[in-house]
């Protein structure tokens, strides 16, 4: 499980901005159509804030979300796998796109076409490093998420050769929205070696640099227009306000946080100056989210300091079927300790959306300049 909602957040931002910018750079008419008719492929990569399912297909994970409440207000009222009670940022901007959200890698097979149409890698309980979400036992790390990507252009050349294969590649768009399991499964764990061995600066440098080698073998396997979802402010989230006393944000954490995005913002900018044609860019949803957990009322909610979902901190935090939920759902920001509500995600899905910074984007990867 992971607290990422501001990573989907971001993930729609930039899906919102490339479709944009593709209507934009088209004039009306024929060429509008045939825009729309070419729809972006897209491979997502990041944890639970958007899994779409991945983790269903293990046995034995403990970062699952296919019981009730999730799901109570998504198609059905079932549960999917989806770590909210609806949907994902990533749905909701999907559907005002007219896309659908890419499938769960782990429910595909090679053989589908449908891989020709994007693949959904991402797992809950995910980060950067291998040994991040340990306690989960069964999940896909951004090594192995990477890894299902080569098994699935394999596949790809396979259908289409390796030429069209490789135009895909680098044609399609990459969402990677990882990071905050590192902090909120790892690093703020105690009881865990890092935490122990590491100082924030070291334990930065190890996150940075393990990036910049996963980044170079997408780079590899012909990823070009990649955008990376900054961290929202973890200190802010439920499971961590728990362990201020007051039920505070905690401060420390989200200047990790930033400093972190700082870090991430400088590894894209020399990576774009280094690696021919490749387009990082950086999709920073900090503000947006701490402005909704600050003001909740200037958006229609009541409540950002706890969760709908009467979850137990101590046993990790997600909902249980035994849990006792709020009465108004749409009343409150977070789900559970870690993930918004759909009310939540519907909010940040058009402020993204809407965002007329994003928007008026000249290209699908600027890349920002470095603080
Ligand atoms: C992480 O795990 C992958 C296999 O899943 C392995 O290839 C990689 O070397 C590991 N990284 C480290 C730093 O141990
Ligand atoms: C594949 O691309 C290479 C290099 O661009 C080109 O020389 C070759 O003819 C192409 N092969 C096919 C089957 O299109
Ligand atoms: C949330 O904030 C409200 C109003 O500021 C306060 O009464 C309540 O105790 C807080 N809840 C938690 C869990 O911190």
């Amino acid at each position: 499980m992971a607290p990422p909602l501001h990573q989907a957040a971001a993930t729609l931002a930039a899906i919102a901005l490339i479709v944009t910018v593709t209507i934009a750079t088209t004039t009306a008419g024929a060429a509008a159509a045939a825009a729309a008719a070419k729809l972006p492929v897209t491979f997502v990569f990041g944890d639970s804030l958007t899994d779409v399912g991945n983790n269903n297909h293990f046995q034995y994970s403990l970062a699952k979300s296919n019981f009730p409440w999730y799901g109570v207000d998504y198609k059905n009222g079932q549960p999917t796998g989806r770590f909210s009670n609806g949907r994902t940022i990533g749905d909701i901007i999907s559907a005002k796109l007219g896309i659908s959200s890419p499938p769960p890698y782990l429910s595909l097979s090679m053989k589908d076409d449908a891989i020709l149409e994007g693949v959904n890698y991402a797992s809950g309980g995910a980060g950067i490093l291998n040994e991040t979400g340990v306690y989960f036992i069964e999940k896909l790390s951004f090594d192995d998420q990477i890894t299902c990507f080569e098994k699935t252009k394999a596949a790809i050349t396979t259908k289409i050769g390796k030429n069209a294969s490789e135009k895909l590649c680098n044609e399609a768009l990459y969402f990677i929205g990882l990071g905050s399991n590192d902090y909120v499964n790892n690093y703020l764990q105690p009881f865990l070696a890092d935490a122990e061995e590491y100082s924030h600066d070291d334990f930065l440098d190890l996150l940075i640099s393990t990036l910049d080698g996963q980044l170079r073998r997408l780079y590899g396997l012909g990823a070009r227009k990649v955008v990376f979802h900054g961290l929202g402010p973890l200190g802010c989230i439920p499971s961590q306000r728990v362990k201020s006393k007051s039920g505070r944000c905690l401060e420390r954490v989200n200047q990790w946080v930033l400093q972190f995005n700082s870090r991430v913002q400088k590894l894209l900018v020399s990576l774009n100056s280094k690696l021919p044609s490749s387009q990082l860019s950086f999709a920073d949803s900090y503000p947006i989210v701490l402005d909704l957990i600050v003001n909740p009322k200037a958006y229609g909610f009541k409540i950002s300091n706890t969760s709908c979902c009467n979850v137990d901190t101590s046993v990790g935090g997600l909902c249980l079927p035994n849990s006792k939920l709020c009465k108004n759902r749409e009343d409150y920001v977070f789900w559970d300790a870690f993930h918004p509500t759909d009310a939540a995600n519907a909010v940040i899905a058009d402020r993204l959306f809407s965002d007329a910074h994003i928007r008026q984007a000249p290209s699908p990867a600027p890349a920002p300049s470095p603080r």
